[in-house]
């Protein structure tokens, strides 16, 4: 038996020698070590071997198994070796070739305004807040000083769920939330969607609004002029004109709309501010006493104020865009111009 092995060690070392590639040293792997191999079927021959010889063969197969498997390992590692480095040589990366063009994305109008948005009221102090936008029709109207059959209701023609849930029409619906819950003095923004069931070239179903107010003692609205021109310079540009025209909203007392000079003309006329000069951007107003007495704020000790922007309108005026439905096409030359 162990000449049989001697044997087969020779032969298994020589064919292992002789393999030309990793097919045929595998064949040998099998020929040999595998479970129908000649060294597994050798074993089988153990049984006929005498007790006291049965160690010594034992370790002699061990030793024959040991020196195939590591000539067959050594070759292997050759062969991997070789693929490796004619693989490196043939593959080489040119990697002062010109590369394919890839089309960057760019940012859209929307978080584009409202990032711009968030960053000036930061900076001056406010902190940003969110709410639902299934809202219910109390915190949407009721609480913001719009009882049912108010007729301000008509202007915002509404997304009703059930009776008293609603798409909610405006952000505004977000400072009856905070009022309810926050202690004066606070500042608070929060932009976020808007629906209405509107649609054509300057009205979407869905848009976006930002609202911002303001509680605290001796709060007036020369404080509010003061800090929306300075946040109407920050947004379009230093030297913007700002304009205030009395207005009306119920939850405001007095009401205010807010024009800036067109950023196209820069106020001397065109056809984007129809010739005026100014372009209406945004609404406020000192808040009304009954909306802080709403949600449980004493009206003799606090006043604030409060205003309301839309965001699609506010990138439409800054780039002088005539169709509000471009924006949502998504065409990445488009928005790239944007700012
Ligand atoms: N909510 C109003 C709208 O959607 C905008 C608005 C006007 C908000 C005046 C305000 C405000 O906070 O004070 O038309």
């Amino acid at each position: 038996m162990i000449e049989k092995l001697k044997e087969i060690k020779v032969k298994a070392l020589d064919e292992t020698q002789k393999a030309a590639d990793k097919k045929s040293l595998n064949d040998v792997k099998v020929k040999f070590l595998g479970k129908q191999g000649e060294l597994t079927l050798i074993l089988r021959g153990m049984r006929d071997v005498s007790p006291e010889e049965r160690p010594k063969v034992g370790a002699f197969v061990n030793e024959v198994r040991s020196a195939i498997e590591e000539e067959i390992g050594k070759k292997e590692k050759a062969f991997d070796e070789e693929e490796l480095a004619k693989a490196l040589a043939s593959e080489k990366v040119d990697i002062t070739e010109p590369s394919k063009f890839i089309q960057r994305g760019a940012i859209h109008a929307v978080p584009m305004i409202t990032d711009k948005l968030i960053d000036i009221c930061v900076d001056m102090g406010f902190t940003v807040v969110d709410g639902p936008e299934v809202e219910t029709d109390y915190y949407n109207f009721e609480a913001m000083n719009i009882p049912k059959n108010h007729p301000s209701r008509d202007m915002q023609d509404s997304f009703y769920i059930s009776e008293n849930i609603l798409l909610r029409t405006q952000t505004s619906a977000v400072q009856s939330r905070e009022l309810e819950s926050r202690k004066p003095p606070f500042k608070i923004i929060s932009p976020g969607k808007t629906y209405r069931n509107d649609s054509d070239a300057t009205h979407s179903p869905v848009f976006h609004q930002c609202e911002g107010l303001v509680v605290d003692e001796n709060v007036s609205m020369a404080d509010l002029k003061i800090m929306l021109s300075e946040m109407m310079r920050r947004l379009y540009g230093e030297g913007t004109k700002v304009r205030f025209r009395p207005s009306f909203f119920p939850f405001t007392e007095p009401s205010i709309e807010v024009d800036v000079s067109c950023p196209n003309c820069h106020g001397d006329g065109c056809k984007t501010c129809k010739g005026t000069g100014f372009l209406e951007i945004l609404g406020a107003g000192v808040v009304n006493p009954r909306v802080l007495e709403i949600a449980g704020i004493d009206s003799k000790k606090y006043t604030g104020f409060a205003f309301g922007m839309g965001i699609e309108r506010t990138s439409m005026v800054l780039n002088s865009i005539p169709d509000l439905r471009t924006m949502y096409k998504n065409d990445v030359r488009f928005l790239n111009q944007l700012r």
